[in-house]
C-alpha cells in the first residue's frame, strides 16, 4: 500500500516544511534580545503577593455605585489586558518562522506579564465588585448602561481579534510589532500617572508593577523598529505611521475619550463613562483628569515619534493632542492591524 511516506529517503536529510515549528533551530547572537530577554527574567512579580485584603477592606466601605465604577473601570482595562492570547499567537508565529531564539524568549515572558496582568483586572473586580459584570443585576438605569458599556468595548474586543488573527496574513512580523509601539508607550504611561495618583497602596503597587512590564515591553517594540527599520520600504513605514494613529485611537477608550473611530457603542457610552469616572474619583479611585490624560497622551506620542524620525517615519497628525503630521484616513475594520 502506497502512502504519501512511501518514497522517504532514509540515507537523506529530510526536507522540513516551510512555517512550521520543527525543526528545533537555536541562535545566540543578537545580544540586544538577549538583554531584554534577560531583563524580562528579573523583572517578573506576582499578582498574588499584592495586598488584596487591603482592597477588600476599603471597598466593603464604599456604596453600591462607588463599588460599581471601579469595577467598570477595571472593567474596561481588561479590554486591553486580554492579551495572553494575542502574544501567545505571536509565539506560535514566532517560532514557524524561526526567528531569534532570543525574540521568541522575549515573547514567552510578554504572554506571561499579559496574563498576569489579565489576572489582576480580574482579581480587581473580584475584592470590589465580584461577579462584575455577568453576575451584576442593574438596579437603575445608569447601572443597567455601566454594565452594558462593559458588555459592548468586550464585543469590539472581538471584532479585534479577528483582525488581529487575518494580519498575520497580510503583514511582517516587523510591521506588526512596530505596530505595537503606540500601544505600550501609551500603557507606560497610564499605568505610571495611575500609580503616582493612586491612594489605595494596593492599586499603587500594581500600577508600578505593570508599568515596569509595560516599559519593557516598548522597549522590545522599539528594538524591533530599530533592527527592522533600514529593511522598510515607504509603503511599510507609511502603515508604521497609520498604525501609530491607530493605536491612540483604540487605547483612547481607556486613556482619552472615547472615540468615534473604529468603536461601536452605544449612543449613550460617554456621558455614563464620565459619571462612572466621576463617581470613581469621588470613592479615592484615582482617574486623572482631561487635561493630565491629554499631558500623558501627548509625552507618549512625542516619544514614539522621536525614536520613529530617526528611521525616517513620520508621526500621524493629532489634532486632539495639537501634533501635526501625516493624515491618516478614518481607520476601517479591514485595513487595520489591531494594536495591544
Ligand atoms: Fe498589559
Ligand atoms: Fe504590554
Amino acid at each position: 500500500m502506497s502512502s504519501k511516506y512511501s518514497n522517504l529517503n532514509f540515507e537523506e536529510e529530510p526536507d522540513y516544511p516551510p512555517e512550521n515549528v520543527y525543526p528545533p533551530k537555536w541562535n545566540f547572537d543578537n545580544e540586544k534580545a538577549w538583554q531584554l530577554y534577560r531583563r524580562a527574567k528579573r523583572e517578573q512579580w506576582d499578582e498574588e503577593s499584592i495586598d488584596w485584603k487591603e482592597v477588600k477592606d476599603i471597598a466593603s466601605g464604599l456604596d453600591r455605585k462607588q463599588k460599581l465604577a471601579i469595577a467598570y473601570w477595571w472593567g474596561l482595562l481588561s479590554n486591553f489586558d486580554n492579551a495572553t492570547p494575542v502574544f501567545a499567537y505571536a509565539v506560535i508565529k514566532a517560532f514557524e518562522q524561526h526567528l531569534d531564539t532570543a525574540i521568541r524568549g522575549i515573547l514567552t515572558t510578554i504572554t506571561y506579564d499579559e496574563n498576569r496582568h489579565n489576572i489582576m483586572c480580574g482579581l480587581a473586580i473580584n475584592n470590589v465588585l465580584p461577579g462584575f459584570p455577568f453576575d451584576f443585576k442593574p438596579q437603575d438605569d445608569l447601572e443597567r448602561k455601566a454594565k452594558l458599556n462593559v458588555l459592548w468595548t468586550w464585543w469590539n474586543g472581538s471584532r479585534y481579534w479577528k483582525a488581529y488573527l487575518e494580519a498575520y496574513k497580510k503583514y511582517t512580523f516587523d510591521v506588526l510589532f512596530t505596530s505595537f509601539m503606540m500601544g505600550e508607550a501609551a500603557a507606560t504611561t497610564v499605568f505610571t500617572t495611575m500609580s503616582k495618583g493612586a491612594k489605595i497602596n494596593a492599586f499603587k503597587e500594581l500600577f508600578k508593577n505593570t508599568a515596569v512590564d509595560e516599559t519593557r515591553h516598548y522597549a522590545f517594540t522599539h528594538m524591533i523598529m530599530s533592527q527592522n527599520a533600514e529593511k522598510m520600504d515607504d509603503e511599510r513605514k507609511k502603515l508604521v505611521t497609520k498604525q501609530i494613529r491607530a493605536g491612540f485611537v483604540f487605547l483612547s477608550l481607556i486613556t482619552y475619550i472615547p472615540p468615534k473611530d473604529f468603536w461601536k457603542l452605544p449612543p449613550w457610552f460617554i456621558e455614563v463613562h464620565q459619571k462612572m469616572e466621576d463617581i470613581a474619583r469621588d470613592a479615592g479611585f484615582y482617574i486623572p483628569e482631561l487635561k493630565e490624560k491629554e499631558e500623558a497622551w501627548r509625552n507618549a506620542v512625542l516619544r514614539v515619534g522621536a525614536s520613529l524620525k530617526h528611521y525616517g517615519i513620520r508621526l500621524p497628525d493629532m489634532p486632539e493632542l495639537g501634533i501635526s503630521g501625516d493624515i491618516v484616513e478614518n481607520i476601517k475594520e479591514d485595513d487595520f492591524i489591531p494594536v495591544f
